[in-house]
């Protein structure tokens, strides 16, 4: 059943875009959701969002690449919400350049958001799950990470390595009825990717077999059932949401 009433939900990223649009099927679904982002006034307004649907939510500021920054977000979580059952690692940054033009800075700032920040929450809360014998963890990876793609050097690896990272805490946390996922999306409808010149769109659109983009919603309805008890029996798995692209 798509029911997720009684579990608490932590979704990283999720003032905007795909991270938003996950918080509320999470919350529609019936779960209890923490909204996390840079600064806190967003991440509260989504939350208030939530709250419509007759759960219960939280706005927290959680920078992921600083630890204190995290630190500081889950006292606050245990306090005032809870242990966490679904942590969904969406958020995620692109700085693009050519290889050769790339800097240090360019590509140590999307490590440390895209992989080494989900590294840092989900250290944060593994260790109640597996007390619990129950957990999902789904990663935001990218087509990118599979496919590649000139100028994104830096976010491919980190796409990439999401999967590595994925796949292996499976293995780890499987005995413990803690299911970990990756899910890779294709082009989708956000901020992120409003920023792309319209010759660049036209050009992805072509080899999408659907022939457009996707929403967010799309991708959340992935999130939502990888949470769910449907999805009991998937784990290490990498579901595509791309309308076709690979
Ligand atoms: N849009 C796409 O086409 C697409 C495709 C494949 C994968 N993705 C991935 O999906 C995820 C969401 O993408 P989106 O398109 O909604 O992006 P977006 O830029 O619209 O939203 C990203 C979110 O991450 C948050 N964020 C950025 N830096 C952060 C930090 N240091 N700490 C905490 N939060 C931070 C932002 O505040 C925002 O809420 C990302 O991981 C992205 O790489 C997106």
């Amino acid at each position: 059943m798509l029911d997720l009433k009684g579990k608490k939900a932590l979704v990283t990223g999720s003032t905007r875009g795909i991270g938003k649009a996950i918080a509320h099927k999470l919350a529609k679904a019936g779960a209890d959701v923490v909204v996390t982002g840079t600064t806190e006034e967003k991440a509260k307004e989504v939350a208030e969002s939530l709250k419509s649907y007759g759960v219960n939510a939280i706005g927290v500021k959680m920078d992921i690449r600083d630890d204190k920054s995290i630190e500081d977000a889950f006292e606050r979580i245990n306090k005032e919400f809870g242990e966490i059952d679904i942590l969904v690692n969406n958020a995620g940054i692109t700085r693009d350049t050519l290889f050769i033009r790339m800097s240090d800075k360019d590509w140590e700032d999307v490590i440390n958001v895209n992989l080494n920040g989900t590294f840092r929450v989900t250290k944060r809360v593994v260790r109640s799950m597996i007390k619990k014998r129950w957990g999902r963890i789904i990663n935001m990876s990218s087509v990118i990470g599979f496919a590649g793609n000139q100028g994104q050097t830096n976010y491919s690896a980190s796409k990439s390595a999401l999967l590595g990272f994925t796949k292996s805490l499976a293995k780890e946390l499987g005995p413990r009825n803690i299911t970990v996922n990756a899910v890779a999306p294709g082009f989708i409808e956000t901020d992120m990717t409003a920023v792309l010149p319209e010759e660049v769109r036209e050009r992805y659109k072509s080899n999408i077999a659907l022939g457009r983009f996707g929403s967010p919603e799309e991708v959340a309805d992935v999130v939502l059932f990888l949470s769910s008890d449907m999805a009991s029996y998937i784990t290490g798995e990498i579901i595509h949401v791309n309308g076709g692209m690979l």
